[in-house]
């Protein structure tokens, strides 16, 4: 039986857990995908033979080997937009509570869980499924608690007072990746060959979300999604996995695993900063498989400018040859685009473009 719950506006939800933890043999039919956009899950089809870039941050700090971490940085965002992070600051122990606390919350029971049920893509704590579970055609089986984070001081009162160590857990969590987003844009305008402090208070007083994902066991991986085909709003999203499910899109169109690596952390480049690059960079476009064994767990820490701040390509990358290829737009400008256009039907940055053909 499907346990379902009545949520605020009436109508009704059923979570991804409650379906896992019925034990249902087969996805229910709103989950399965056309056959043209089911996943390839088997690692060696089309996603054997690349290196995705791991860097080492440790030498950011050292004057004599920063260049050649920026180096590094500037290769990975010029032919991915992605890479992963060691030596990131970060301990161990904060990654561990924050990720025994997000287990912890979804392991409560769906009453308690529906108490922050909202599917107002403006609410700043919210807990939902799949992407938006009252508009989607195809659901993705995920769950996920998604809360602004910066200023912690301005929302940590608003976040799930259940599990009791959630608010002190994530918090700490949510601040160390405020400081790594900091030093890693420093180093992504460096690359960029900006001055290192472009945009230094705007990033510094930018929003946060941090989206909480929940991807629970699926009887049915090849035939569904944790989420679907997406680029972030983001200037930087900061990714933890507890265990492999993310895909990104190389240049040649294809899908590529992200290997799970111990102790490290993802960078993907978001919308934000394909636009104040003027295109050199792009964001990654990137989806979540799901898998029949274990219930994975997911912090997307999606940085950005100021709420109504707009973005725009940094004057010192636009000139006569490469004329401004993009407008501006803010995080509120996303989210108004999201609450009315389905994202899987086109990209939001692709409005942004000044040349839509
Ligand atoms: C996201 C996202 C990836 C993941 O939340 O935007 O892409 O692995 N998450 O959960
Ligand atoms: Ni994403």
């Amino acid at each position: 039986m499907e346990e379902t719950n009545k949520n605020v506006l009436g109508d009704c939800f059923t979570s991804a857990m409650a379906l896992t933890e019925s034990g249902v043999p087969h996805v229910p039919t709103r989950y399965i995908l056309p056959p043209s956009q089911r996943p390839v899950l088997s690692p060696s089809i089309g996603t054997g033979s690349i290196n995705l870039p791991v860097i080492d941050l440790s030498f950011l700090h050292d004057p004599l080997l920063r260049p050649s971490v920026i180096h590094e940085i500037e290769m990975a965002c010029k032919e991915f937009g992605f890479f992963q992070v060691t030596n990131h600051g970060i301990s161990s122990s904060v990654v561990k509570d924050a990720l025994d606390a997000a287990t912890r919350f979804f392991d409560l029971p769906a009453d308690e869980k529906m108490l922050l049920v909202s599917d107002d893509v403006h609410t700043p704590v919210r807990y939902g499924t799949s992407i938006n579970h009252s508009t989607d055609s195809v659901h993705y089986w995920r769950d996920f608690i998604k809360h602004y984070s910066h200023p912690l001081s301005k929302w940590i009162d608003l976040w799930p007072s259940n599990p009791p160590c959630y608010k002190e857990k994530v918090g700490k969590y949510s601040e160390a990746t405020h400081v790594l987003h900091k030093q890693l844009m420093e180093a992504i305008s460096e690359s960029l060959g900006l001055e290192k402090s472009y945009l230094q208070e705007e990033i510094e007083e930018g929003s946060q979300v941090m989206a909480v994902n929940c991807y629970p066991a699926c009887p049915e991986p090849e035939i569904a999604l944790g989420m679907p085909p997406h680029s972030d709003f983001s200037s930087l999203t900061i990714l933890l996995q507890s265990s492999q499910g993310l895909q990104i899109k190389d240049k040649n169109n294809n899908w590529v695993c992200v290997p799970y690596i111990e102790g490290a952390l993802i960078v993907q480049l978001g919308d934000q900063v394909e636009v104040m690059s003027n295109g050199v960079y792009k964001s990654v476009v990137h989806r979540v498989t799901v898998n029949k064994d274990v219930n994975r767990l997911s912090f997307a820490s999606l940085h950005s400018l100021p709420m109504n701040k707009k973005i725009s390509p940094a004057p010192q990358l636009v000139n006569e040859e490469k004329p401004a290829a993009y407008g501006d737009f803010s995080f509120n400008d996303f989210l108004e685009y999201i609450s009315r256009n389905d994202l899987t039907k086109q990209r939001f940055i692709d409005t942004v473009k000044k040349n839509k053909f």
